[in-house]
């Protein structure tokens, strides 16, 4: 089976490359300067030459602090970008497996987000996201919109690396303790990322198990790495001056993935190994 990978040298991408590889797929990585999204033109060529059975992409425009500032940058890469693969994609009808994220999100609800909630975002990466989201539904069939959330992995700027680089240096760090969600790590979602291939097109959540509150990771995160956490200082998300708007509960329900396939496991168990990795 033939896999072309975007995104492949990114946080997520690099595990969904490295995962893939090691269990013997034929899979093809590109730098955004080989293969750029806003170059149809290459998308479609690479494509037809390479002709795969399935193109995960795993790139895009993925700061969230900068999206606000530069909405136009955000989305002409998520959206014109998804649009650009879509547009190839059809000639040779492969099938597509497409990141997406729990920041499509408002988080004003108190339970799981299922994949038929209404998505109302509440920053622009956000709604470029589930502008691409749309893309994808209204003009290609063969897709799998795989929502996650809060990434950490060893090949990229991620949560985890951030506190233990604080604290190591013994500097406080302000975390908010008012935002929930599900941290996943990028080896388990590589891990299972093609498994969604052999379920119904569609939109699928796939986190790992588990919730908290950024202040709780950040704690647990020093207790693993055994490194004081007096320096990490509990704060309300309305005491932290940020011009970006993050939802305050975005735990997205595993139920449909559940139906199909094991539950990934804890995010807790999942951080202790990353921990063994990077300390
Ligand atoms: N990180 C999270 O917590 C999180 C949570 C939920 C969902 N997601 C989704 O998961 C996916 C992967 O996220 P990530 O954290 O792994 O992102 P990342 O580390 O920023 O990787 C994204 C990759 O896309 C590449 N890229 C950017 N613009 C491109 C373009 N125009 N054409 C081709 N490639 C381009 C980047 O290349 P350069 O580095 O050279 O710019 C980078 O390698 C994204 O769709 C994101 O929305 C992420």
């Amino acid at each position: 089976m033939k896999i072309l990978l975007l995104g492949g040298y990114g946080l997520l991408g690099s595990d969904i490359y490295n995962v893939l590889v090691s269990k013997r797929y034929e899979v093809v990585r590109y730098t955004k300067r080989e293969l750029n999204l806003m170059d149809r033109k290459k998308l479609e060529t690479v494509l037809k030459y390479y002709n795969p059975q399935i193109v995960i992409n795993a790139a895009g425009y993925t700061d969230v602090n900068r999206a606000q500032n530069d909405f136009q940058s955000a989305f002409d890469i998520n959206c014109i970008g998804t649009y650009n693969l879509v547009y190839s994609l059809k000639k040779i009808d492969a099938k597509l497996i497409y990141i997406s994220t729990d920041y499509i999100f408002n988080g004003e609800k108190n339970e799981p987000y299922t994949e038929e909630d209404e998505a109302l975002p509440l920053n622009n990466y956000g709604w470029t996201k589930l502008v691409s989201e749309d893309i994808i539904r209204a003009n290609y069939k063969n897709y799998y919109i795989i929502r996650t959330s809060w990434l950490f992995g060893l090949n990229g700027r991620c949560f985890p690396k951030i506190i233990l680089d604080k604290l190591k240096n013994n500097k406080k760090v302000e975390v908010v303790e008012d935002q929930i969600g599900s941290p996943t790590y990028t080896i388990d979602l590589a891990e299972n990322i093609l498994d969604v291939v052999n379920l119904p097109y569609g939109i699928y959540n796939i986190t790992n198990s588990g919730n908290t509150s950024w202040y709780d990771y950040a704690k647990l995160i020093a207790e693993y790495a055994g490194l004081d956490s007096s320096n990490i200082i509990s704060i309300k998300t309305n005491k932290y001056f940020e011009k970006v708007k993050r939802p305050s509960y975005s735990v997205l329900s595993n139920s449909k993935w559940k139906s199909y396939n094991r539950p990934l496991r804890h995010f807790s168990e999942a951080l202790r190994d990353f921990i063994d990795k990077v300390i």
